[in-house]
């Protein structure tokens, strides 16, 4: 394809990274089914990063896609596959959405322009995508790709709803599984998010205190912006997700994003964050 066609991907929101990244996620509309795509073939030759196609996103979209690309920029610091380059562009890129993020929000429910913030943000999803175009993801969006696929949640919130269970599942000390592929003689994901709670300016006491307040940081940022803290709130059909979980769990397992986290999670240990998820336990598990 490449001699015949030149591809250029132009984002309309900040975001997926997609137009620097080799991955591409299709929704059959008929069946509802979602088809994640990875394929180098999918990896355009110039992305054309304009904010004047995202000025006017309404607040759903500008939340959704602006925490999923702080999803990315947190799995591709975490990853097992992170290096230099790419842990650049993931601090740089959070830094920007923690100031930004919530001002182009209230531009949205305003529908009012807001040119800098969202140039900004256009900027970071797409840093956030270089990141984890080269590092991958991890076990957060495993679990939000099930999750959107089974319960019609938009990528972005999935991935918000897992978020905290995944930051405290992988900063556990003494995991039952180390990750496939560690290139570290001991887990150092604390330490990993402690680089980005300070980067962030976000201090503590000591290690432990920095990660609780990074992760408070991380629930205020949600709440800013209109996102509700449980699944609960978004499937409060509760019998029916009961019903679903093992298969959710079982397909979250398998999920490709999976081999690249930091701990490697057992299903029970998948199944454990869903629950704490959907109910709003803050447990590590
Ligand atoms: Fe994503």
């Amino acid at each position: 394809m490449g001699e015949k066609a030149y591809f250029v991907c132009v984002p309309t929101s900040a975001g997926t990274g997609s137009e620097v990244t080799p991955f591409a996620v299709i929704t059959d509309e008929q069946t509802g089914v979602k088809y994640p795509l990875a394929d180098y073939e999918l990896m355009p030759d110039m992305a054309i990063v304009d904010a004047d196609v995202q000025m006017m996103a309404p607040p759903g979209l500008t939340s959704a896609s602006g925490i999923d690309a702080v999803s990315h920029a947190l799995e591709a610091y975490a990853s097992m596959m992170a290096t230099d380059y790419t842990d650049g562009l993931a601090i740089r890129a959070l830094q920007t959405i923690f100031e930004f993020l919530p001002q182009c929000y209230d531009a949205a429910v305003a529908k009012k322009a807001a040119p800098k913030a969202r140039e900004k943000m256009a900027n970071a999803a797409t840093m956030a995508g270089m990141a984890f175009a080269n590092a991958f993801l991890g076990v957060m969006h495993s679990m939000a790709h099930k999750l959107g696929a089974f319960h019609h949640i938009p990528h972005g919130i999935a991935n918000a709803l897992m978020m905290e269970q995944v930051l405290r599942f992988n900063a556990v000390a003494v995991p039952r599984k180390m990750g496939t592929f560690p290139q570290y003689d001991h887990p150092h994901t604390l330490e990993r998010y402690c680089e980005i709670a300070t980067a962030l300016g976000i201090s503590g006491k000591d290690k432990n205190e920095q990660f609780e307040n990074l992760i408070k940081a991380i629930r205020e940022l949600q709440a800013r912006i209109g996102i509700k803290p449980t699944i609960k709130d978004y499937v409060p059909d509760e019998a029916d997700f009961l019903a679903r979980l093992d298969d959710m769990v079982e397909q979250a397992f398998d999920d490709q994003c999976t081999g690249a986290n930091p701990r490697y999670p057992l299903m029970r240990e998948i199944k454990e964050m869903y629950l704490n998820a959907y109910y709003g336990k803050r447990e590590t598990v």
